[in-house]
């Protein structure tokens, strides 16, 4: 049974991982938003206790140097950039030693600890998920001044946007501190953290086009 069941598993992992290597599809950009599962380093430049720009972390990143990913190497965005032929990683919108230049490719919106809930970025204070889309804003102004309007709709329509969000609003909150459990049961909580991500995306893809609510 067990054999059974690894040799498709395997023969699918190996599928995807060829596939995902050599990918023929041509995106932009890749644009992240997210939590510590995709930050590349935007906490380093908040004011929170939670970073990870020390070693061990960073270890297998070229040059061995901790990025304020938290990984021992390149998180899994900065592996999707590269399969679609882009940059080797993404850079962290805030980190001031990228221009709009290198953002024009791709750039990481993400902090780590951060959830759709608020309160979830209160227990670290690092960004909320609001405040990413605040930034994407922002960028969209400097991506237009830097490329001229045509060229920089081209860029965000045709970019792969990427979302990794939602542990910690389990993890460091709901199942931590008594704020949330005493307001919501679970399913309350899912249906309340459902609305914020269906808000999210509406708001990202109007803005996307333009439209600003
Ligand atoms: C989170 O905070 C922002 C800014 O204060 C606010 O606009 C938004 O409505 C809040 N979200 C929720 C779900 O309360």
């Amino acid at each position: 049974m067990l054999m059974k069941m690894t040799f498709p598993l395997l023969s699918l992992l190996i599928f995807i991982s060829q596939h995902i290597l050599t990918c023929d599809a041509k995106v932009s950009s890749i644009i992240v938003f997210g939590d510590s599962t995709v930050d590349s380093g935007n906490n380093n430049f908040i004011p929170t206790p939670l970073r990870s720009n020390f070693k061990p972390y960073g270890r297998d990143f070229a040059g061995g140097r901790p990025t304020g990913r938290f990984s021992n190497g390149r998180v899994a965005t900065d592996l999707i950039s590269e399969a679609f032929g882009l940059k080797t990683t993404i850079p962290a919108y805030l980190d001031p030693a990228y221009t709009i230049k290198d953002f024009s490719t791709g750039v990481c919106f993400a902090s780590a600890g951060t959830g759709f809930d608020n309160f979830t970025s209160k227990v670290f204070a690092v960004i909320p998920l609001w405040k990413e889309l605040e930034h994407y804003k922002e960028y969209q102004g400097r991506l237009r001044q830097y490329l001229g309007t045509q060229k920089a709709e081209q860029v965000l329509t045709e970019a792969l946007y990427i979302i990794s969000i939602g542990t910690n609003d389990f993890l460091e909150n709901y199942y931590l501190l008594p704020k949330r459990p005493s307001e919501y049961n679970v399913e309350e909580y899912q249906k309340f953290l459902e609305g914020i991500a269906r808000n999210f995306i509406t708001n990202y893809t109007s803005w996307e086009h333009g439209r600003y609510p």
